[in-house]
């Protein structure tokens, strides 16, 4: 059995996946932003899982909780980056930095599963230097953050060949971000994820899924080495962490 953190399992897909992954007997890790947002994961605590709390716009709250993570008795094997904003001074801070910090503090895991959107393909890779990662103001767009996080997944892929590091797009899916009216299925939307994380889709990293399990080419600034060194730059420089290399 896996030892899998979903962060973002409150609500949508993050919770679905939790939940998909309790099922069949995983060990889990939920995450919530706060304690009163925990209360929600009750039915998954009550069902083995195990709660944790950091809101990820906070920057120490994330570093507290990577020492939580490096500090379980059981090390983690993946973790499936889920919680995303859509706007918002936060979305930055959540959608980016958060996944970011993450990879380069959790020692543990080996497998690594970060929400994309086909959005962004409507990302532009030069507003990257324009970009407040503080989560003081909204700059850029939610195409800008998923291209970022995108590319951040192909460098990890490519820098550490130790880990298995993917990007997913889940589809529009019928969530709190999604929207009642979004056409595609929920359980498609969190299924390529879990079997990310649990290895199953083949000893494969640095790939662009979508939901139904196909990769796809993304954005063309995602396999270009040079944005992808942009993107770590920018993140390494603004948190003083750097992403060790394998
Ligand atoms: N739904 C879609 O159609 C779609 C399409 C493409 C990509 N995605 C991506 O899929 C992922 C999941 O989306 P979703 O549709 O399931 O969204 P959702 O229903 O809005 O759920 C987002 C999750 O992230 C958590 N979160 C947000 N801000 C946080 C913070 N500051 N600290 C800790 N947790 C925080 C939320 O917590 P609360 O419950 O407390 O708010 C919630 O658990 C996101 O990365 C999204 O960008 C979704």
């Amino acid at each position: 059995m896996a030892h899998i953190l979903v962060t973002g399992s409150t609500d949508g897909l993050g919770r679905g996946a939790a939940e998909a992954l309790l099922e069949q007997g995983h060990h889990v890790v939920v995450h919530a932003r706060s304690d009163s947002r925990g209360e929600v994961l009750r039915p998954l605590v009550d069902r083995g899982a195990r709660l944790v709390v950091a809101d990820l716009g906070d920057r120490d709250a994330v570093t507290a909780l990577a020492d939580e993570l490096n500090a379980l008795d059981a090390p983690l094997d993946a973790v499936i980056h889920n919680a995303g904003l859509i706007r918002g001074a936060a979305m930055m801070p959540v959608n980016v930095v958060a996944p970011y910090l993450l990879t380069a503090l959790v020692t543990a895991p080996t497998r690594h599963v970060y929400l994309s959107s086909g959005m962004h393909k409507s990302g532009t890779a030069s507003v990257l230097g324009d970009v407040d990662w503080s989560g003081s103001r909204e700059t850029g767009s939610y195409s800008d953050s998923k291209l970022f996080v995108t590319a951040f997944s192909a460098a990890v892929a490519r820098l550490r060949p130790d880990l298995r590091s993917n990007a997913v797009d889940p589809g529009w899916v019928a969530t709190k971000m999604g929207g009642a009216g979004a056409p595609d299925d929920f359980e498609l939307g969190h299924r390529t994820q879990r079997l990310l994380a649990l290895g199953e889709l083949g000893d494969v990293s640095g790939a662009y899924w979508f939901h139904e399990e196909q990769q796809q080419q993304p954005h063309a600034s995602v396999g270009d080495e040079g944005f992808q060194g942009e993107v770590l730059a920018a993140l390494e420089r603004e948190t003083g962490v750097a992403l060790p290399r394998g």
